[in-house]
């Protein structure tokens, strides 16, 4: 019997392992995250809590934690900022037409009244990255004003 939990453990102790083989190209160093804020001219404080609680998922320059370096954590985080970064690139902003621009703008406002950005498994991990009210109230208000711009264009 023990010698069958010896053995488990030694197997799973290899296929940890192997796992950390897998380290898929890092999403750094390529254009700078600041697309959408240059482009409606975030106050600091706005641009502060995009870079908190948002770029690491949808800009071209994710701030990787330690932890990130370990499998099966990083193959996680890559498939987050994939997905992410497919449905919303800050950096991309000015290449989004119009109507698309328009499309995001409510989406990014409907995340966070309904408190689903940043998710839910980040936060876990990133305290810090949460939303407050206050950060909330500030995002939104200063959203909808830009809203309001874009629905002008
Ligand atoms: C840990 C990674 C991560 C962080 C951090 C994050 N997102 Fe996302 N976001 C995703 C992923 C993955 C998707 C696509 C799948 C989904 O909707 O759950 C997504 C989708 C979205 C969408 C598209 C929804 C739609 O229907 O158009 C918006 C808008 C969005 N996020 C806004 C934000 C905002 C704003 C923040 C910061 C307050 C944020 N996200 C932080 C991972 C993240």
């Amino acid at each position: 019997m023990k010698k069958a939990i010896k053995k488990i453990l030694l197997v799973g102790f290899i296929l940890f392992l192997l796992i950390q083989i897998y380290q898929p190209v890092r999403n750094i160093g390529q254009a700078p995250s600041d697309g959408f804020a240059n482009f409606y001219n975030a106050p600091q404080q706005i641009q502060n809590i995009l870079q908190n609680s948002c770029y690491d998922c949808h800009s071209n320059n994710t701030n990787y934690p330690a932890y990130s370096y370990i499998q099966p954590a990083r193959y996680l985080m890559e498939k987050h900022i994939k997905e992410g970064k497919e449905e919303l690139n800050f950096n991309d902003w000015t290449n989004y037409s119009v109507r698309k621009q328009r499309n995001k703008l409510n989406g990014i406002i409907e995340q966070i009244e309904d408190d689903k950005m940043p998710l839910d498994s980040y936060t876990l991990i990133h305290k810090n990255a949460k939303l407050s009210d206050q950060q909330k109230v500030e995002m939104i208000n200063w959203l909808s004003a830009i809203q309001k711009q874009q629905n002008d264009r």
